[in-house]
């Protein structure tokens, strides 16, 4: 019998809905919010409300992309967390109305547990999905972790960061110079023009498996702030060696807390997840590291790095098959970890 879920993300400032038949991605639908361009970040406000407009037509569109009917679900997976609650409480009180109408379970899901499993999304059947155990560099705006996957139901965080995350030093550093919000995907595409050695940045000193980013963060500003006084048009000279020096020292700090889980666990199978992860620099580096020391990689697709309901619907899958299901009064949490 195959079993059919529709997966829900209202986590954030993207409303999706996603449909996974036995693994097998069927549809994802995503629909972004541009209205917080304007502010430099997200309005927890202004993103529920926009949810709420967004989530019966992405819903709906999703189930017609995959050529189903509503009553052709099997459960609904939710995001129950972490993530901005009122945008949260729109998915999960639409995913338990729908289940209560259709008579059929709803499942929860975390969040980052969805970007760690992102990676059992199967287009074709014959799509290669990892083997536990694998590490899993999990970096978006709100995280930066290293995972140990034993199971889809047995992760441990190895290491995390204690101030900022990797996706928020992107973003504050694109912010000084300028950039929109999110700021991640701007230096990203500055830093393939510009000279990564050009400009050196603080590096943290943190023992064990543990990330920081916010020294480099107040250096790269404090850089921006010695050189504006002399030349007002520095960072606009500069803004492709700004973003390829700092995009370089990101990379190297997360690729030496990852040398050192590799070293330490002896694991032999590496993938990343989270918005960062769609960073070109990020994904070259992995893959050469990887390629260097004979691990065998797993880069998701663009589309699936940063914030979709096709990982929440795999997540919600693997849940369901151990009949995890969740209360009608589950409410929804801003903070958790893996
Ligand atoms: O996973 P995500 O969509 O949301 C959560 O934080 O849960 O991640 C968003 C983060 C933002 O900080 C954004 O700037 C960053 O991912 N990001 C990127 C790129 N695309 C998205 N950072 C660097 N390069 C990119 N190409």
């Amino acid at each position: 019998m195959s079993i059919t879920i529709l997966g829900i993300e209202s986590s954030c400032d993207d409303t999706s809905a996603a449909v996974i038949r036995d693994g097998l991605l069927l549809s994802n639908v995503i629909a972004s919010q541009n209205v917080h361009e304007e502010y430099g970040g997200v309005v927890p406000e202004l993103a529920s409300r926009a949810h709420q407009q967004n989530i019966v037509p992405v819903v709906d569109t999703a189930l017609k992309r995959a050529g189903i009917k509503a009553s052709d679900l099997d459960a609904i997976a939710f995001t129950r967390g972490p993530g901005l609650l009122g945008s949260l409480l729109v998915g999960t009180s639409f995913a338990k109305g729908m289940s209560l109408g259709l008579r059929i379970p709803i499942v929860d899901v975390n969040h980052l547990h969805g970007h760690v499993l992102s990676h059992f999304i199967r287009r074709e059947p014959t799509d290669i999905v990892p083997e536990y155990p694998f590490l899993c560099l999990l970096i978006s705006g709100g995280n930066s972790q290293i995972v140990l996957v034993r199971n889809y139901n047995d992760m441990e965080i190895l290491g995390r960061t204690i101030d900022d995350a990797a996706g928020e030093a992107f973003d504050k550093c694109a912010k000084v110079m300028g950039l929109p919000y999110p700021g991640g995907p701007h230096i990203d595409r500055h830093a393939s023009q510009g000279d990564p050695k050009r400009f050196k940045f603080a590096k943290p000193h943190i023992p064990g498996l543990d990330y920081s980013f916010s020294g480099l963060k107040t250096s790269f500003m404090y850089t921006i702030r010695d050189n504006v006084k002399f030349d007002p048009d520095f960072v606009e000279k500069n803004i492709d060696d700004l973003a390829a020096s700092l995009q370089a020292t990101i990379i190297d700090i997360l690729i030496d807390k990852l040398d050192k889980a590799v070293k330490q666990t002896g694991v032999k199978i590496i993938a990343i997840g989270g918005g960062v992860s769609a960073n070109s620099g990020v994904r070259n580096a992995v893959a050469e590291y990887c390629k260097r020391h004979n691990l065998q990689a797993f880069i998701p697709e663009r589309v699936f790095t940063t914030d979709n309901a096709a990982m929440v619907a795999i997540a919600g899958y693997y849940k369901f098959l151990d009949k995890k299901f969740c209360a009608y009064d589950a409410a929804p949490f801003a903070r958790v970890e893996v």
